[in-house]
């Protein structure tokens, strides 16, 4: 038997004045997409906004459904809004930001299990990872410099 450890990293940053531009401009879109939110019932409003390469910026919202799993995230909001304007084009860089109704949070909002397979998709697809930029309504704002770095051990399309 052998054992073995997975490790992942990622930078935190006290403030957005530490933040480099770009980064910064792709958190404080996903800040304002998260005005575009329609969710009713969980009153969880998530932000998400891409940096492509060829320089395009572009954000987008949760979706809510009153049948509830059908509620769209943020994330794959506007990853697939970007894959659909800009086919071919790579996401570099993906801030999520995130505002609930009942209490403010402090702490880097994490993308869903299901939105880190959606951004490890993208990535695998173009061949270029992409940093992901976080930070809940206030506090520290996290930085992974790859969706892999948030899923260790991603299923993809090798296995098909
Ligand atoms: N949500 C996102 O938009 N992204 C995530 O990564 C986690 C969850 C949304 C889905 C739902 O509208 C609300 O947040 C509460 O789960």
């Amino acid at each position: 038997m052998k054992k073995y450890t997975i490790t992942t990293q990622y930078d935190s940053h006290d403030s957005l004045d530490s933040l480099p531009e770009k980064e910064r401009a792709v958190l404080l879109l996903a800040k304002k997409s998260l005005e575009n939110s329609y969710s009713p019932y969980s009153n969880f409003k998530v932000g998400a906004a891409v940096l492509l390469r060829n320089g395009e910026m572009l954000g987008g919202s949760n979706y809510e459904n009153a049948s509830y799993p059908l509620c769209i995230c943020a994330e794959q909001t506007v990853l697939t809004t970007a894959a659909n304007l800009y086919p071919g084009v790579a996401p570099v860089i993906i801030a999520v930001a995130i505002k609930n109704a009942h209490q403010v949070i402090n702490r880097p909002g994490l993308p869903c299990g299901a939105c880190r397979q959606v951004i490890c998709e993208t990535e695998v697809k173009n061949d270029q990872p992409m940093k992901v930029v976080l930070q809940g309504e206030t506090g520290p704002i996290f930085v992974f410099e790859a969706g892999l770095d948030l899923l260790p051990l991603a299923f993809d399309k090798s296995f098909l």
